[in-house]
C-alpha cells in the first residue's frame, strides 16, 4: 500500500490540512493490506504525526489523534458515532446501548458504576471468582501432562464464567444452567462475530442464524426470570447486584435484558486476552514472572488465592498487568462523534466529525514511552507514571463513554494471575507463532498455546 500525504499541515489549520493517506475508496483495503485496523493506526501515526486524517469504513473520514496531551480536547464528548457501531443493533432491544444518546446514557452509567466500580461488589462476588480460577487451575493441572494449553480460549471462558455468575446473580442457579448461558452466549457471539469479520463457519448461514436467534432469546428469559424473583422477594441494598441495581434505578426490563448481555459481551475476551497477553510476556521474561511469584510467595504464604483485601498488597503484579495492556491493549480503538468544533492542536475539526481513538499507537507512542516496545513493568511505578501525561494510558478508553467495568476487570484479572502463577510456570510452546490479529479484542490468530510446569509437587498438580 502506497501511503502519501496529499495534504500537509497549513496556516489555517483547517481540517483539509489534517495529513493523512490519498486515495479513494472507503479505507477497507488499505486496513486489510495493512493486516488489520491496529496495526494500520500504528503505521499511520508513524508515517504522519499524532492527528491524521483518514478514510474509515462506516465513518467516510475519521481523525485519530495519537497524542495524549491533544487527546484532552475530546474527553468529554459524550457521543459515538452510529454507524461504527451498529453491527451491535441487532442484539439490543432498547436502543443500541453503545450510541444512545448522553441523556439516556449518563443515568444508566451512573446505575452501572454503581454496581461494577463498587467495592462491595467485587467483595461479594469475590470467593466465587476464586472457585472459578482454581477450577480452571485444576483442569490445566490434569491437561498440562498431556498437551499444551491454549490460553485464550480458556481464559475468556473463565472470563465469561465469572462475568455470567457477576451479572446474573441468583440467576445462574446451578452449574448446568450456568453451562447452559455460557453456551447460548457463544453461539450468540461466535455468529456475531463471523458476519462481522467474514469468518466462514460450519453449516448453514440459516441453522446458525437461528440457533443464535434462539439463544438469544433463551439468554433473554433468564434475565426476565432473575427479574421476576427480584420483584417478589426484598431488594438488597448493598449495590452488589448488578440486574437489581438497574430494577430499582428505574431502566426498563429490555433496557436491564440489554445490560445484562452487552455487560458479558465487553467483559469476557477483554479480561481474557488481558490475562492471556500478561501470561505471554511473562514466559518471555522470566526474571519479571520469577518477581512476580515472590511477590505471591510474600503475601499469600501457602495459600493457593490471595483474598480480595490482599490485592492491594501485591502492587509489582498490577504493574505488570498494567505494562500488559499497553503492549497489547485488549480493547485497540474506540471512537466519538464530535459535538462541537474541536482544536487539536493547529487543526480545527469540525462538529459531526468522527474522532478515533488509536489506543495501541497511543500507547506505543515514543514521545511519552521510551523505547515503547520494551516490556519493563517499573513504568508503571508511581513516580514514573505521575511523569506522564494522564491520558497516555487508555486501555479502558476516554471520559463518559469509558469502560464501567475497569475496576472490576483489574480484579478479576489479578486474581487470576495470581492463581494461576502461583501454581505454574509457562513456557510458549514451539511451532505456534502467536500473531496479534483485531477480532473484537486485541487477539492472537492462533490463539497462545503455553506448555506448563507446576510449581508445587507433582502429586498436588
Ligand atoms: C481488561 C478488560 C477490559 C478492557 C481492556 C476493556 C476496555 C474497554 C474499552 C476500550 C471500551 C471502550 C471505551 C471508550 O469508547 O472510551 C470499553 C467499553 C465498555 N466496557 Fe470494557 N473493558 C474490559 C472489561 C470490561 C468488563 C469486565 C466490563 C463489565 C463487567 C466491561 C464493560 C464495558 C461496557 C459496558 C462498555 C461500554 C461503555 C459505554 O459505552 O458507556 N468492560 N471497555
Amino acid at each position: 500500500m502506497a501511503l502519501e500525504v496529499v495534504m500537509t499541515p497549513g496556516a489555517d489549520g483547517s481540517f483539509a490540512m489534517i495529513p493523512g493517506p490519498r486515495g479513494g475508496g472507503d479505507g477497507l483495503a488499505e486496513i486489510v493490506a495493512a493486516g488489520g485496523l491496529h496495526n494500520y493506526q500504528l503505521r499511520l501515526h508513524a508515517e504522519y504525526g499524532p492527528v491524521v486524517r483518514f478514510p474509515l469504513p462506516g465513518a467516510a473520514t475519521a481523525v485519530s489523534v495519537a497524542d495524549p496531551v491533544l487527546l484532552e480536547a475530546t474527553a468529554k464528548i459524550d457521543e459515538r458515532p452510529d454507524k461504527l457501531f451498529e453491527f451491535l443493533a441487532p442484539l439490543q432491544e432498547s436502543g443500541n446501548l453503545q450510541t444512545i444518546p448522553a441523556a439516556e446514557h449518563t443515568p444508566w452509567r451512573r446505575a452501572l458504576l454503581s454496581v461494577l466500580a463498587g467495592r462491595r461488589s467485587h467483595e461479594a462476588h469475590f470467593e466465587q471468582f476464586v472457585t472459578l480460577a482454581r477450577g480452571l487451575a485444576d483442569r490445566w493441572a490434569d491437561a498440562a501432562a498431556q498437551s499444551p494449553i491454549a490460553l485464550q480460549q480458556d481464559l475468556s471462558a473463565l472470563s465469561l464464567r465469572m462475568i455470567c455468575e457477576y451479572a446474573l446473580g441468583r440467576g445462574a442457579a446451578s452449574p448446568e444452567q450456568a453451562d447452559r448461558i455460557v453456551s447460548a452466549f457463544e453461539d450468540v457471539l461466535t455468529e456475531q462475530l463471523a458476519r462481522l469479520y467474514q469468518v466462514e463457519l460450519p453449516g448453514t448461514e440459516e441453522d446458525r442464524a437461528f440457533r443464535a436467534q434462539e439463544a438469544l432469546a433463551y439468554l433473554r428469559a433468564v434475565v426476565d426470570d432473575v427479574l421476576a424473583a427480584h420483584e417478589a422477594g426484598p431488594q438488597p441494598a448493598d449495590h452488589s447486584d448488578l440486574i437489581a441495581a438497574m430494577a430499582v434505578a428505574g431502566q426498563s426490563p429490555a433496557r436491564i435484558r440489554d445490560t445484562v448481555l452487552m455487560t458479558m459481551m465487553a467483559a469476557h475476551h477483554t479480561t481474557g486476552v488481558a490475562v492471556s497477553w500478561t501470561l505471554y510476556l511473562l514466559a518471555q521474561h522470566p526474571e519479571v514472572a520469577e518477581r512476580v511469584t515472590e511477590e505471591l510467595a510474600s503475601v499469600l504464604g501457602d495459600r493457593p488465592a490471595p483474598d480480595y483485601a490482599d490485592l492491594k498488597d501485591l502492587p509489582y503484579l498490577s504493574m505488570v498487568l498494567k505494562e500488559s495492556m499497553r503492549l497489547y491493549p485488549p480493547g485497540p480503538y474506540g471512537a466519538r462523534e464530535a459535538t462541537e468544533e474541536l482544536r487539536l492542536g493547529e487543526y480545527t475539526v469540525p462538529a459531526g466529525t468522527t474522532i478515533f481513538y488509536p489506543i495501541w499507537a497511543v500507547h506505543l507512542n515514543p514521545e511519552y514511552w521510551p523505547q515503547p516496545e520494551v516490556f519493563r513493568p517499573e513504568r508503571f511505578a508511581a513516580d514514573e507514571a505521575a511523569e506522564r501525561p494522564r491520558l497516555a494510558y487508555i486501555p479502558f478508553g476516554v471520559g463518559p463513554r469509558s469502560c464501567e467495568g475497569a475496576a472490576l476487570a483489574m480484579v478479576e484479572a489479578e486474581l487470576t494471575l495470581a492463581v494461576l502463577l502461583q501454581r505454574f510456570r509457562f513456557e510458549l510452546a514451539a511451532d505456534h507463532p502467536v500473531v496479534p490479529i483485531e477480532r473484537f479484542v486485541l487477539w492472537a490468530a492462533d490463539d497462545i498455546w503455553m506448555n506448563l510446569t507446576s510449581r508445587s509437587s507433582p502429586a498436588q498438580s
